[in-house]
């Protein structure tokens, strides 16, 4: 045998997680490398029984995060992937996707992680209780009038990317769920159980069932003195809970307001005096 022979890693199969005969996951579109796939699921909401299929890549070129930022991930560690979905919602009540989507794949982070709690950071990452970033979130809706005519829910988690490897501007904020947990994780089965949730999510909010109780105990910005960067400027307060939107609502020194997600474009915890 020779010493020197290429060390070949297999491949990983995602048609393990495939669910066929469920609404989401019956089909996984699996790419190497993609744009975005937010994008990809956009198009396939246009396709017939395109609504539940899944985009996954192993590696993104102009992977997207929120407010125009970008999202990075190194090929082949981590779990990037969209759902593309219709669901039965009114427009006003789209807000809702977004929570139900956070509480699954929280769900599907937390059997990776024994040791490590996990939580909410508003508007919808997954983050530690250091508050580094194990997932986000970025979802995009399509309206007619007063419906809700299409989504995609694109959702980033960082699974085997350990600190070593991370780049200096995001490792003091970002963390994996290998990093927590100590240990390799497995991304089939990670994805199996965040289609499995994200099925029992999107159709409980379709059968109005609100995720505000859960999300709200979930969700570990409230009660933190936080600096809010939001359309208005910057703003310092306690976040003291939602409204029945999903908005954050802040103690500020003149009162109380309510910013919706659309509007912030980030929350960081205040520095301790
Ligand atoms: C954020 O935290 O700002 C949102 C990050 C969302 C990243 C995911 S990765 C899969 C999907 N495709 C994208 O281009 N973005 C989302």
């Amino acid at each position: 045998m020779n010493d020197r022979s290429a060390v070949i890693a297999p491949l990983t199969d995602w048609s393990l997680a495939i669910r066929p005969r469920a609404r989401i996951g019956h089909t996984i579109e699996v790419h190497e490398t993609i744009g975005s796939t937010n994008d990809r699921a956009r198009e396939l909401l246009d396709e017939d029984g395109g609504e539940g299929g899944v985009v996954l890549a192993e590696e993104q070129t102009a992977g997207r995060g929120r407010r125009g930022r970008s999202w990075m991930s190194p090929a082949g560690v981590n779990l990037t992937l969209s759902v593309a979905l219709r669901p039965a919602l009114a427009a006003a009540d789209a807000w809702q996707l977004g929570l139900a989507t956070a509480l699954a794949t929280l769900e599907a982070c937390l059997p990776a992680t024994p040791r490590a709690d996990l939580g909410l950071k508003w508007p919808n990452d997954v983050v530690d209780h250091e508050g580094g970033k194990v997932a986000g979130l970025l979802i995009e809706t399509m309206m007619s009038g007063d419906r809700l005519t299409g989504a995609v829910a694109g959702i980033g988690i960082n699974v085997n990317w350990l600190a070593v490897d991370m780049p200096a501007e995001i490792s003091g904020r970002a963390t994996s769920l290998a990093a927590l947990s100590g240990a390799d994780v497995d991304r089939v089965a990670l994805l199996d159980r965040l289609l499995d949730a994200l099925d029992r999510e999107v159709a409980g909010i379709e059968a109005g069932r609100s995720p505000l109780r859960r999300y709200r105990a979930a969700c570990l910005t409230i009660g933190q003195d936080v600096t809010v960067e939001a359309a208005a400027g910057l703003l310092h307060g306690r976040a003291i809970g939602l409204d029945e939107t999903g908005s954050l609502l802040l103690q500020v020194p003149g009162g109380q307001v309510a910013l919706s997600s659309g509007e912030v474009a980030s929350v960081r915890p205040e520095a301790p005096a």
